[in-house]
C-alpha cells in the first residue's frame, strides 16, 4: 500500500480524531457515530496484519493519538473466545467489522448478575462512559472468526491497567 494512498482505515481514523475532540459527555457517542459508516467495509483492514491467537482474543493497535487522548485497536476473536466480565475505567466505543459478537450485560453485584445478551453484527456500534456499574462481556459465540474495532480514552500504553475493571 502506497503511504500516500488514503485508505478506508484512514477515513475512519480521521473521523474518530474529530469526534474525540467532542466534550467528554458526548465523546463516546460521537466516536461510535464516526466509526459506523466505515466499520463493515470489507477493505477496512486491507494491508493490516491482524492475526488471531489460538488461546485468547487478541488486540492489535491501529492508531495511538499523539496527544495520548485515545487509541484505536482491532480485536480478533476466534469462535468461543470471550473477554472477562468487566466495566470500563474510561470512555469507550466499539463496533463490529466482521463476524458476529455476543454482548452479555450484567447488573452490579458480587458476582455480577446476568441481564441478557445481544448479537452485534458488522456495522453495529456501542459506546459508554467510564462507569463501574456498566458491566458487560463480549465474546464470539459463532462458528466464524470475528473482528471488532474499539476506541478507549487512554494512551495505548495504559490499556493494561486503565481500560478494563475486571469483575468476573
Ligand atoms: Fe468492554
Amino acid at each position: 500500500m502506497n503511504a500516500l494512498t488514503s485508505t478506508r482505515l484512514d477515513a475512519l481514523l480521521s473521523a474518530v480524531a474529530a469526534a474525540a475532540r467532542e466534550p467528554l459527555a458526548r465523546r463516546p457517542a460521537a466516536v461510535a457515530e464516526a466509526m459506523a459508516p466505515h466499520l463493515a467495509a470489507p477493505d477496512l483492514l486491507a494491508g493490516r496484519d491482524c492475526p488471531c491467537c489460538p488461546d485468547r482474543y487478541v488486540r492489535h493497535l491501529l492508531h495511538a493519538d499523539p496527544e495520548g487522548g485515545y487509541a484505536v485497536v482491532a480485536l480478533v476473536w476466534r469462535p468461543t473466545q470471550m473477554s472477562p466480565i468487566h466495566a470500563h475505567r474510561t470512555w469507550c466505543a466499539f463496533g463490529v467489522h466482521r463476524g458476529v459478537l455476543t454482548e452479555h450485560h450484567f447488573a452490579p453485584g458480587a458476582p455480577p448478575r446476568p441481564m441478557g445478551a445481544h448479537l452485534r453484527h458488522p456495522g453495529e456500534t456501542c459506546h459508554g462512559p467510564a462507569d463501574p456499574d456498566l458491566i458487560h462481556r463480549l465474546g464470539n459465540c459463532s462458528a466464524e472468526e470475528a473482528v471488532s474495532i474499539h476506541v478507549y480514552g487512554v494512551p495505548y500504553e495504559r490499556f493494561g491497567d486503565q481500560v478494563n475493571l475486571i469483575l468476573g
